[in-house]
């Protein structure tokens, strides 16, 4: 029987500090949870100068990432460096020397993950990567575990909590964009290149790890069809209030007739809707069960107590199952490695959703008709329509919802419309969920 499990951490910044803080501070805890004390063995980073604000033992840390690797009282590795070629190789290094491997690397997840995962079962260890989607929001566990008895039938997440900051500040405080990011950026929330964040394509990593746990699929990443919120104005944002609605960036998935949609774009939402409601950078994630029914898990999405939570939980998960001598009782994606079978993730132009469209466009005589006329010939029935004020000859807002409608038809009436002289302005899409009334 084991006297204790041995713990490395490799990559001592925010998460990192987080982690060991918690495996220090809550020791006794933990090991009451494990049935034997987590000891954490060495820490490795470039920088082990620098006040990280935790009285470590100077022994335990080092610059060398391979001394973590090669230590034989380490039972688990913990990455926590980020970025893609070196996190590979240190967690498939750790994976060759038989350690059980921790990450919050959603980024390198999502597109290497099924390497990742085949190598960890061939050798026999487990890989932990609650962090990697939602920070402290147990929603890999979840998926892999909770809710393991169903079919997922939705994914509904706020996974990215600094575009939710920016939105959520741009909803109430009818601020542009470019203010808030501003704003998000000063206050620490968004990266200094917050790209990754703005742009959807953080939401659309952790949306792939969350279709992999759900579906038992191998995924693509290049396949998810990603959109930002830059272009989102305080426009948008007041129309959406007038129609009830609240603009949040989502990942969406969805199982629809034995086929997978996978998203991520701005969504309208009614306001009364549980993700609506989530503010400022917190996360949410609602699923769908078809036994369970709707289940929101909510919390803080960032951050490194948070996300070094959830690393810690998959530390524990992993050293109880050491302590017994057991490997691989929770397959690393979910589903059993040879039971993983691919599923068709469809095009974005195969999708069906209501639309609001806000056409710019000069005030006059048969403008609407000929908009009218060109959705109709595309298919696209119309739900309602808004035009507010009257400025002859000058340019106005024309806000149309439509009933579901193909993305496929929309796109190429749009493309059409767009081509009108009357059109000043490229046309706004925004996608809603919701029902069709
Ligand atoms: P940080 O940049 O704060 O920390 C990473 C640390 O690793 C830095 O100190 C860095 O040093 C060090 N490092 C980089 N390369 C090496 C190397 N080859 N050997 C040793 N040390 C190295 O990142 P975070 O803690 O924020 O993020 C870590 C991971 O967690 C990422 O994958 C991130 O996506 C993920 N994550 C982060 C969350 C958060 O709230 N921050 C939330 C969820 C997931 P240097 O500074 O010199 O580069
Ligand atoms: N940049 C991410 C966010 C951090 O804003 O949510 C957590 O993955």
């Amino acid at each position: 029987m084991r006297s204790r499990i041995g713990v490395g951490i490799v990559g001592f910044g925010t998460v990192g500090t987080g982690v060991a803080t918690i495996l220090l501070h809550n020791a006794a805890l933990i090991s009451r949870r494990v049935g034997v004390p987590v000891e954490l063995i060495r820490v490795a980073d470039r920088d082990i100068t620098r006040d990280r604000g935790l009285r470590l033992n100077p022994g335990l840390l080092t610059t060398d990432a391979s001394a973590v690797l090669t230590d034989p009282n380490i039972d688990v590795v913990i990455e926590l460096i980020g970025g893609y070629d070196t996190a590979k190789r240190i967690i498939l290094d750790a994976i060759a020397a038989g350690k059980h491997v921790v990450t919050a690397n959603k980024a390198l997840l999502a597109l290497h993950g099924e390497e990742i995962f085949d190598a960890a079962t061939r050798k026999g260890v487990d890989v932990g990567f609650e962090a990697s989607v939602g920070g402290g929001i147990p929603v890999v566990r979840a998926l892999t575990e909770g809710l393991a008895g169903n079919t997922i039938e939705s994914i509904y997440g706020i996974i990215n909590g600094t575009s939710n900051y920016i939105l959520s500040r741009m909803t109430h405080e009818g601020h542009s964009f470019q203010e808030v990011l501003q704003d998000a950026q000063h206050a620490g929330y968004a990266e200094a290149d917050p790209t990754f964040d703005i742009a959807g394509i953080d939401s659309a990593h952790k949306l792939a790890i969350l279709v992999n746990l759900a579906y038992g699929t191998p995924v693509n990443f290049k396949d998810i069809y990603t959109e930002g919120i830059t272009s989102i104005t305080p426009t948008d944002i007041a129309y959406a209030k007038q129609f009830g609605c609240t603009i949040k960036l989502l990942g969406i998935a969805k199982l629809v007739d034995g086929e997978i949609e996978a998203r991520v774009h701005p969504t309208m939402l009614p306001s009364t809707s549980p993700i609506a409601q989530v503010e400022g950078v917190y996360n949410a994630i609602q699923l769908v069960g078809d036994a369970v029914g709707d289940v929101v898990l909510y919390g803080r999405g960032a951050g490194s107590m948070p996300t070094g939570s959830a690393v810690v939980s998959d530390v524990i998960a992993i050293g109880r199952d050491v302590r017994k001598g057991i490997v691989g009782r929770v397959p690393v994606a979910s589903f059993q490695q040879d039971q993983r079978r691919p599923i068709r993730l469809r095009s974005m132009e195969e999708i069906s959703s209501l639309y609001y469209l806000r056409f710019t466009v000069v005030d006059r005589p048969g403008v609407l008709a000929q908009i009218a006329g060109e959705l109709g010939r595309c298919g696209i029935s119309i739900a309602s329509m808004v035009q507010q004020g009257r400025c002859e000859g000058q340019t106005v807002p024309v806000v149309i919802k439509t009933h579901s409608a193909k993305e496929r038809d929309v796109q190429t009436a749009i493309c059409e419309i767009n081509r009108k002289p009357f059109v000043s302005e490229p046309t706004m899409l925004i996608r809603i969920e919701g029902k069709d009334e």
